[in-house]
Order: C-alpha cells, then sequence, then structure tokens
C-alpha cells in the first residue's frame, strides 16, 4: 500500500519503515491507538485508528495538527497562503525566510510553521535554549512552486479529511502523562528520541527518560511497539541489551535523510521492540 507522507517533515520521521510497522501492528482496533510522540504523525496516519490520541512534547506540532483537525486550516487556506508567501519568498530570498521565522517565533502561527518546516535546511525541527526555531534557509527562494504547493495541499487535505473521519485528538504533553491511561484495548507506538542523538528546547532525551518510559512500558496492559536503533557503523544501542532485552526485537536497515552531505547519511539498523509475537517477521 502506498505510504501517506504527512505535510510536517522532522528528523527521525518514520516514512520508510511504516511497511514493517503496518505488518507488525497486530490488534483489533478496538480501543485507542496511543502514540506519545507523534513526531509528524506518519506513523499512526498510515495505521488510520478509528480513535487515537496523538501526543507531543511540542506544541507546534500539535498546534497545527489540531488546526487541521478542527478545520481552523484546510488546503484552501495553506494554498492561498503558501501561493502569497511563496511568492514573496522567491523574490526576497533568505531574508523573507528570517523574516518569516522572527514571525514565528513572535506569534506562533501554525501557517509560518508549515512555512518554516518546508523551506528550511533540511526539513528539521530545531529550537534553541529559548524556544525560538532556529533552523537557518534550506537556499531554495524558489521552493514554493506550483507542484510542490500541491503536494502540501494534498497532504493537508488527507490530514483533514482523515482526522474529521475518525475520532482522533492532538494533545501536547509530555510522554508520562500521555501513558497513564491507557487500558487493554488499546495499542502504544512510541518512538521517543534516541538517547544521546540530539538535544533541543522541545525535544531532549536521556537515560533517566529511557528507564522511566522502560518501566511504564512493562506494566503496560496492552500490546506496544517501540521504535529505537540497534546499531551504526560505530556502535550498538547497550539499551537494547539491558533494558529491554526481555521483549522481542526486531530489526530492519534504515537510512536516515538527515544531515548536511550525503556522507554524512550513516545508516542505522532500525529496531522495533513489541511485547507480542509479531505474526509477520520481516
Ligand atoms: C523521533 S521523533 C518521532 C518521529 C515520528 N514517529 C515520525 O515518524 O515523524 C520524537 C518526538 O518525541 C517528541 N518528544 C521529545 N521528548 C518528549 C517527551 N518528554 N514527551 C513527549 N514527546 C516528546 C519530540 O518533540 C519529537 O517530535
Amino acid at each position: 500500500m502506498k505510504v501517506r507522507v504527512p505535510p510536517i517533515k522532522c528528523q527521525g520521521i518514520k516514512s520508510k519503515l511504516i511497511p514493517l510497522i503496518q505488518r507488525t501492528v497486530d490488534w483489533s482496533f478496538d480501543g485507542t491507538w496511543i502514540e506519545p510522540f507523534m513526531g509528524s504523525g506518519v506513523v499512526g496516519f498510515n495505521i488510520m485508528p478509528r480513535n487515537a490520541l496523538f501526543a507531543d512534547s511540542n506544541p507546534h506540532l500539535i498546534n497545527f495538527y489540531e488546526a487541521i483537525a478542527n478545520g481552523k486550516l484546510d488546503g484552501l487556506k495553506v494554498r492561498s497562503f503558501l501561493e502569497r508567501e511563496g511568492a514573496i519568498l522567491s523574490q526576497r530570498g533568505q531574508d523573507y525566510y528570517y523574516e518569516v521565522r522572527a514571525r514565528f517565533n513572535r506569534y506562533h502561527h501554525p501557517l509560518d510553521f508549515l512555512f518554516l518546516n518546508r523551506s528550511c535546511f533540511n526539513g528539521v525541527i530545531r529550537f534553541n535554549s529559548k524556544g525560538g526555531f532556529n533552523v537557518p534557509f534550506g537556499h531554495k527562494p524558489q521552493r514554493f512552486s506550483k507542484a510542490y504547493i500541491t503536494k502540501i495541499v494534498n497532504q493537508v487535505d488527507f490530514v483533514h479529511t482523515i482526522s474529521r473521519t475518525f475520532n482522533w485528538s492532538f494533545v501536547c504533553q509530555d510522554f508520562r502523562e500521555t501513558l497513564s491511561g491507557i487500558s487493554e484495548g488499546d495499542f502504544v507506538y512510541c518512538d521517543p528520541p534516541y538517547v544521546g542523538r540530539h538535544v533541543d528546547y522541545f525535544d531532549s532525551w536521556n537515560e533517566e527518560n529511557e528507564r522511566q518510559l522502560f518501566t511504564i512500558l512493562s506494566q503496560c496492559p496492552c500490546r506496544f511497539i517501540l521504535s529505537t536503533w540497534h546499531s551504526n557503523q560505530h556502535r550498538e544501542n547497550a539499551f537494547l541489551g539491558t533494558l529491554w532485552s526481555r521483549f522481542n526485537i526486531l530489526t530492519k536497515e534504515h537510512f536516515y535523510h538527515v544531515g548536511a552531505k550525503e556522507a554524512n547519511r550513516k545508516p542505522v539498523l532500525e529496531a522495533l521492540v513489541t511485547n507480542f509475537t509479531p505474526k509477520h517477521l520481516p
């Protein structure tokens, strides 16, 4: 099945792992899909549960999807905004990008967030110690071509339609809160930041977080999948052999598309940790 791409990009986006995750999710779909680290939302959006709780500690991601779900943002509004702002970007280039960035850091409008996310360097989401978006310009003044805008509008329309068809909520909260109300028939998909990978204002992760997540998931009354990394060229994820070793571990080679140069895009062996035996092994 074709992978549905969300309108927001982020580091660690799991688009390439969707077929594996879809095959691994073994669930009746009767309860609630619980995703405490939604990021771009690509995983849940492709699973398409009837009931879902999408959460993240980054308020800008949540505001964006919440605006789509409650109808404040739709494809039409996104098209007219990107056509207007994209035309100014093509005339004024990086000066305008930095103007929009300053405007976003002042007013936090979801449309500015989308504009920055789709024209910044490498589509990453990163905030400085004061919570200001600080990703530089992606150096493409002609970024918002007609075709590119249409692609984004279709992605927004897709989320708009499914989030209104199903019973989905988007909540900005810490994973400990999201995981405090799980029931037996639910399904939890966790994709936390990888320890030691990168740290910013809304998105940091340390050993203590990993241990707390382990404790919570060890008592999880329903099935869960945890995404993590297995190894790269230089080292292995020690937590797989220690903390997570009592669960099932599936791996798949996956390439990360974040990084300035092709040479810096090191292959990472991704892992899925599950508390059930998957029916379809890769
Ligand atoms: C690896 S990304 C998730 C990527 C997502 N699965 C995707 O495919 O787009 C991790 C996410 O966890 C969020 N996050 C970091 N710390 C968190 C916390 N303590 N509670 C909830 N979310 C957190 C970050 O903002 C980030 O969006």
